[in-house]
C-alpha cells in the first residue's frame, strides 16, 4: 500500500472523487494489501470501511456483527469490491481477532462494547481504528491506555474533527494569538431529537439482542434503544454530550492544547422526553480547566435557536476577538465596536472522516503518527464522563490529574466504574 498523503489530502474533492472501491491511488496486488477486519457493521462502521477503500491498499478479510442482516449486507458489498472475495463472517469478535492473517481492525460497535474489543485487539497486537467515545466508563479507559502502551502498533481513535479544515484554520488563528488571550469557551449542540418507537417488543429476528447488550444491562428491546437509536440510553450511549458533544469538547481540548479539567458541575434533566430517554434532554455543564471556564449546553427539544447558525459549534472568547467555529465555517468577531466580522467559509471538499482513516492507514505503512492517539481520546472521553457523573450525583466533581481519581467525593468516585453483566468481567476487576 502506498498512500501519498500530501497528494491525497491535498486533492480537492477527495471525498467525492472515489466511489466505493475506486481508490484514487490505485490498488496494489492483493498480497500487499493491508488485511483488515471490521467489528460492528452498522451505519458508521460501514462508512469507515468505505473510506478505507477510497484510500486504497486494503483487503477486508473478516467482518463481525451480532445482527446477521448487517453482516450479510456488508459482506456482499465488500465482495463486490474484491473481485468477488467474500470476507469471513463472525458473530463473536474474539473469533475475528484470532484470525492469523488479520493485521488491522476497525471497531465501530456501540460504546458499551468498545473496551473489551479494544483490549482483545491490543492483546493480539493489531493496528486499531476505534470509534469514540473511547470507553463507557473511566476505569475502562484507564485500562485501554495501559493496553495501548503495551501494543506497538498504530492506534487511531475516531475524533475525526481533528482533521476538519474549519477547526484547523480556527486553531491556527487562535494559537497565533489572533483572538488574544482566550478567557472563556462555550460549546453547544441544540437539535430536536426524534425518538423512535418506545414500545417493548421482540428484537428483529436477525439481531441477537443479548449479545448486542453484552456487558451492559439487558434492557427489554424497543427500537428507541436499538440500532443507531442507543445514543440517548444511559446504559449504552450515555447521552447527547457523550455521543455528539464529545466531538466539540475534543476540539476545544485540541485547539487550546488542554489536558484535563480540575473541576466540573452539571445541571439539567429530562424535561420534555421523560419516559422516552434516560439521559438529560437539557444539560448545562461548566468545567474548570485550570482557571479557564469551558461551558457545554444542549437542549434537544423545543423551538429553533434565536441564532440557529450557531446552534452546533464552539465560541472561543478572547480579549481581542471572539471566534466561532463549526464544521463548515469559522468567524472572527473583533472586539472593536462596529468592526466587520470576518467569515471564513470552508467548503466541505475534504471529508474529515476520510482524512482520519487515510492518516491511520498511512501511519500503518510508514510508522508515522496519528492525530488522535489513545491518551488524547481518554482525556476527552473522561472529560465528558466526569460531567455526566457530576450530573448524576448533583455534586461538584474534582479530578486529580496525577492520581487520576475523583477527589473527596466517594459517591461520584463509585461511578468511575460500572457493573458488568455476567459472564463479562470489567477489565479493572479482572484478576
Ligand atoms: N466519529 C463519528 O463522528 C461517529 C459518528 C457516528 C458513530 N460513531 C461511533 O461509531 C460506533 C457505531 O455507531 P453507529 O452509528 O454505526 O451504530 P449502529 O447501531 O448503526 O451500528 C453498530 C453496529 O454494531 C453491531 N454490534 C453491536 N454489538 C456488537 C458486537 N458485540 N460485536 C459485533 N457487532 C456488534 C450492531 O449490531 C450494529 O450493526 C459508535 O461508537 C459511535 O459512537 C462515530
Amino acid at each position: 500500500m502506498k498512500v501519498d498523503r500530501r497528494a491525497f489530502l491535498g486533492s480537492a474533492g477527495a471525498a467525492s472523487l472515489a466511489a466505493w472501491g475506486r481508490s484514487p491511488l490505485g490498488q496494489p496486488p492483493e498480497r500487499n494489501r493491508l488485511k483488515l477486519g471490521l467489528i460492528g457493521c452498522g451505519w458508521w462502521g460501514t462508512g469507515l470501511l468505505k473510506a478505507a477503500y477510497q484510500v486504497g491498499g486494503v483487503e477486508t478479510v473478516a467482518l463481525c456483527d451480532v445482527d446477521s442482516a448487517h453482516l450479510d449486507a456488508v459482506a456482499q458489498e465488500v465482495a463486490s469490491l474484491q473481485e468477488g472475495r467474500r470476507p469471513a463472517a463472525f458473530k463473536d469478535y474474539c473469533e475475528l481477532l484470532a484470525l492469523p492473517e488479520l493485521e488491522a481492525v476497525i471497531i465501530a460497535t456501540p460504546p458499551q462494547w468498545h473496551a473489551l474489543q479494544f483490549l482483545e485487539a491490543c492483546r493480539r497486537q493489531l493496528h486499531i481504528y476505534c470509534e469514540k467515545p473511547l470507553s463507557h466508563d473511566v476505569r475502562e479507559g484507564q485500562k485501554m491506555v495501559e493496553a495501548a502502551d503495551a501494543n506497538p502498533k498504530v492506534i487511531q481513535i475516531g475524533f475525526q474533527r481533528r482533521q476538519s479544515a474549519s477547526v484547523r484554520q480556527a486553531a491556527e488563528f487562535i494559537r497565533s494569538g489572533g483572538a488574544g488571550n482566550i478567557v472563556q469557551v462555550e460549546a453547544q449542540i441544540h437539535y430536536q431529537a426524534e425518538i423512535p418507537d418506545t414500545t417493548i417488543q421482540d428484537p428483529p429476528p436477525t439481531l441477537d439482542w443479548d449479545a448486542w447488550c453484552g456487558p451492559a444491562p439487558l434492557l427489554p428491546y424497543r427500537p428507541s434503544i436499538g440500532h443507531f437509536a442507543w445514543r440517548l440510553e444511559a446504559e449504552y450511549g450515555n447521552g447527547h454530550l457523550v455521543d455528539w458533544g464529545i466531538h466539540w469538547i475534543d476540539a476545544v481540548r485540541n485547539v487550546l492544547q488542554l489536558r484535563m479539567p480540575r473541576q466540573v458541575q452539571s445541571a439539567g434533566g429530562i424535561r420534555l422526553l421523560e419516559g422516552k430517554i434516560t439521559t438529560p434532554d437539557t444539560l448545562n455543564v461548566s468545567w474548570d480547566f485550570g482557571g479557564l471556564p469551558v461551558f457545554w449546553r444542549h437542549r434537544i427539544w423545543g423551538a429553533a435557536e434565536y441564532t440557529p447558525e450557531t446552534s452546533n459549534g464552539i465560541f472561543f472568547f478572547g480579549d481581542k476577538a471572539t471566534v466561532f467555529v463549526d464544521d463548515r465555517r469559522w468567524e472572527v468577531i473583533p472586539r472593536e465596536r462596529g468592526a466587520r466580522r470576518e467569515v471564513h467559509e470552508v467548503p466541505d471538499e475534504q471529508d474529515p472522516r476520510l482524512l482520519h482513516v487515510a492518516e491511520f492507514l498511512e501511519a500503518v505503512q510508514t510508522g508515522g503518527g496519528v492525530s488522535c492517539p489513545v491518551r488524547e481520546a481518554f482525556q476527552s472521553t473522561t472529560t465528558v464522563h466526569l460531567a455526566m457523573i457530576a450530573y448524576r450525583t448533583q455534586s461538584v466533581v474534582r479530578w486529580h490529574p496525577v492520581a487520576q481519581e475523583i477527589e473527596d467525593n466517594p459517591e461520584a468516585a463509585k461511578l468511575l466504574l460500572r457493573r458488568y453483566r455476567s459472564p463479562w468481567v470489567h477489565p479493572a476487576e479482572a484478576v
